[in-house]
């Protein structure tokens, strides 16, 4: 299994989405800068969402603006439709994000629509992506499990995995969105999705407030997946999945991948730093157990 893994950092977006603290557009900059430093250098730094739902990624405007100068990196942004996608490309976005859900009652109490509308709304999204020269990832939520609806089953997810594809997503993430998942479950699933998409263009997004994180990422790695989406310090959670907590710790994947003899680019001593500086302006200790153990040395 030793070859390379592509990180996708989410602290920026998902990490501070939900977080009760304000935090500045400078500090959500400077953490931008100092994750990419590390050696993240895909990173998602905001969403074009509205403010009313989501009050902490408001001025995501400024915040892309701000990191615009930053060599090497690739900074991707949530879209969900084309309100959000006009307000993305404003601010220069070259990579925007659409998000759907494999089950009808977090879709709603998400993005207040059906799965079938908010595939509507997402076709003159990507038509206009297409023709702007802009690529769009595609993530579906609650591929384990859903706080509303509960068990979900794979060919749900399959099914919405290849209508965004077919779309012209290049890249599919999985979101455990309440961490609920278990290895073997996350393996049906992804051997469910793959069965019309390859697993190079797939992603893992997973929470991990079961604990179960890793063990559900050691499981899709042997299904051939190489992307994982993680959040520095495991911070993270969605306003709108009741329960979940953080998504899985930048610095756990890269300590269990570097461990497996697989390269990450990331420099562990930078992203502790990242990590522990943000933790300061919430005024929290990051939930990271390596993040912890090194913190503690
Ligand atoms: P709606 O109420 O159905 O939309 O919300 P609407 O078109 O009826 O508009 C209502 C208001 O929102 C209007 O403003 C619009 O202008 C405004 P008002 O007239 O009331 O002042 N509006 C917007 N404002 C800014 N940007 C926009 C936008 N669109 C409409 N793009 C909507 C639908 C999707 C907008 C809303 O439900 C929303 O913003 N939801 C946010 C959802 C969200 O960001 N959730 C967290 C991210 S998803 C996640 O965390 C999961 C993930 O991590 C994967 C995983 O873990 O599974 C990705
Ligand atoms: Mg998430």
């Amino acid at each position: 299994m030793s070859d390379q893994v592509r990180i996708i950092e989410m602290g920026p977006r998902d990490g501070l989405q939900n977080e009760k603290t304000p935090v500045s557009v400078e500090a959500r900059i400077a953490f931008v800068e100092a994750l990419v430093a590390a050696g993240l250098h895909t990173v998602e730094v905001g969403a074009f969402v509205s403010p009313k739902a989501i009050p902490q990624m408001a001025s995501s405007d400024a915040v892309l603006r701000g990191v615009a100068h930053v060599k090497d990196a690739e900074f991707h942004v949530l879209v969900p439709n084309e309100k959000g996608y006009d307000a993305a490309r404003a601010a220069g976005a070259k990579v925007v994000s659409v998000f759907a859900a494999a089950s009808e009652g977090f879709s709603r109490a998400n993005i207040n629509c059906t799965v079938a509308e908010s595939i509507e709304r997402f076709k003159p999204v990507l038509a206009r992506a297409r023709d702007d020269g802009v690529k769009v990832r595609g993530y579906i939520s609650c591929v384990l499990g859903c706080p509303f609806d509960g068990e979900i089953k794979p060919k749900a997810v399959a099914d919405l995995a290849s209508t965004l594809w077919d779309l012209g997503c290049y890249e599919i993430s999985l979101g455990d969105t309440i961490g609920v998942g278990t290895p073997d479950r996350a393996k049906d699933m992804l051997r469910a999705v793959s069965a019309n998409i390859p697993p190079a263009k797939l992603a893992m997004h997973f929470h991990d407030t079961y604990g179960q994180a890793l063990a559900n990422l050691y499981a899709g790695l042997e299904e051939g997946v190489r992307v994982i989406d993680a959040a520095a310090g495991g911070l993270g959670g969605c306003p709108y999945a009741p329960g979940a907590t953080g998504n899985v710790a930048t610095e756990d994947v890269v300590y269990m991948l570097e461990g497996m003899g697989i390269r990450t680019g990331v420099d562990m001593d930078k992203l502790l730093a990242a990590t522990n500086e943000m933790s300061v302006v919430l005024g929290k200790p990051p939930v990271s157990r390596v993040a912890s153990a090194l913190n503690a040395k």
